[in-house]
């Protein structure tokens, strides 16, 4: 195959391995554009207000979640909170729910209530390695205050160096807990894709279709573009991109689609992180991709079929030990579709600007 050459591609339906789909509203607006997207089965989020950190609210938001879309596979998470004991991960698990996801407090939306310590959970990290579930890392140190800085030696911890200066972190707990299946989610510099690939295969990569294109450039100047972690250097995002293409399993898709309204964007108050991308996902990914070929970073003799169908849901599958149930197939069509501007609903009062609104794009349709 000739990717820049292709026209139309047939692909298994896909799985995001990491959506923020909200309640409310926004789930109301959101969750019926995954399919849209080529995805039918993701891993859902649990940052709402207030965090999913129990057996039952998890499956009351899966319950909502379904009434809104049945057509999707939706597997769920906790979030790790000090509430979280190992009881409660013995009942997780006997309730079918598959991971934890962490946020260390304060680095991103709906994060004040996350980690501060790791230690502190070493003994749920040990249940959960006992009960073969997934823990799901945001892999960023906050930010220094600025009053608190330094004047010399200690390096400040901003939003630049944040993912590079958690992956000792990383390490440590793969090295504590080494079967313990762990994903460094959003994965956004070279660094981090070289911590994934130094760990063994307990722990892999989430990649966003986002960050394949964006540099810090782009959301310097654009809320649309600013999410956590933000996009980085040139080099960071080809390393990312040849990460999706040489991955062999140890890298898939995540989007981290995060939808805020457009007012949160638009400088009511502190800009919101998260670049919303469900309803193009699938697209998205191959429009960097050929923009990798064209500019040179990406071999096109690397973007392979196999390598595609693994990175949208082979591997992301396997990782999370789940089959594709539904066995749907979608085509998509180069230059076929079209980025809504604004996605709005009649009677819901929340809109949602998306990422590359406007531009033209892979469609998809579902075989
Ligand atoms: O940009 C982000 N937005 N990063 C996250 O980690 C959270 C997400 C959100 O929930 O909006
Ligand atoms: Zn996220």
């Amino acid at each position: 195959m000739r990717f820049t050459q292709l026209n139309e591609i047939e692909l298994p339906a896909a799985f995001d391995a990491h959506v923020h789909l909200r309640d409310g509203e926004m789930s109301q607006l959101v969750t019926p554009t995954i399919r849209q997207g080529g995805v039918n089965q993701v891993y859902v989020m649990p940052n709402l207000v207030p965090p999913v950190t129990t057996v039952q609210q998890c499956l009351a938001y899966r319950d909502q979640l379904k009434a809104i879309e049945p057509n999707v596979d939706y597997l769920m998470s906790l979030y790790l909170h000090e509430s979280i004991t190992s009881e409660a991960i013995r009942e997780a698990k006997k309730a079918g729910i598959m991971g934890v996801k962490s946020y260390p407090a304060g680095v991103t939306t709906n994060s004040s209530s996350g980690v501060i310590d790791y230690e502190t959970f070493y003994p749920v990290f040990a249940e959960m390695e006992k009960q073969n579930m997934v823990l799901n890392l945001h892999g960023e140190v906050p930010s220094t205050p600025s009053h608190t800085h330094a004047t010399k030696d200690a390096t400040a911890i901003t939003i630049l160096n944040a993912e590079p200066a958690f992956l000792p972190t990383l390490k440590a707990l793969h090295e504590k807990f080494p079967a313990l299946r762990i994903i460094l989610e959003h994965c956004s510099t070279a660094a981090a894709l070289e911590a994934v690939r130094a760990c063994g295969p307990a722990v892999a990569g989430t990649i966003t279709a986002h960050h394949l294109s964006l540099i810090i450039d782009d959301w310097a100047g654009d809320p649309f573009c600013f999410c956590k972690p933000v996009a980085k250097t040139p080099e960071d995002r080809d390393a990312l991109l040849n990460a999706v293409v040489t991955s062999k399993g140890r890298f898939f898709l995540g989007t981290d689609s995060a939808p805020h309204d457009q007012g949160k964007k638009r400088g009511e108050d502190k800009v919101a992180a998260g670049v919303f991308t469900q309803p193009n996902a699938v697209a998205y990914v191959l429009d960097a991709l050929e923009k990798g070929v064209e500019r040179g970073v990406v071999e096109e003799g690397d973007v392979t079929l196999e390598g595609l169908e693994g990175f949208f849901g082979g591997w992301g599958r396997a990782f999370y030990q789940v089959g594709d149930g539904r066995g749907e197939k979608v085509v998509l069509r180069k230059g076929a579709g079209r980025v809504v501007d604004v996605l709005e609903k009649d009677g819901l009062g929340v809109r949602v600007v998306p990422f590359r609104r406007g531009e033209e794009t892979w469609s998809v349709e579902w075989k």
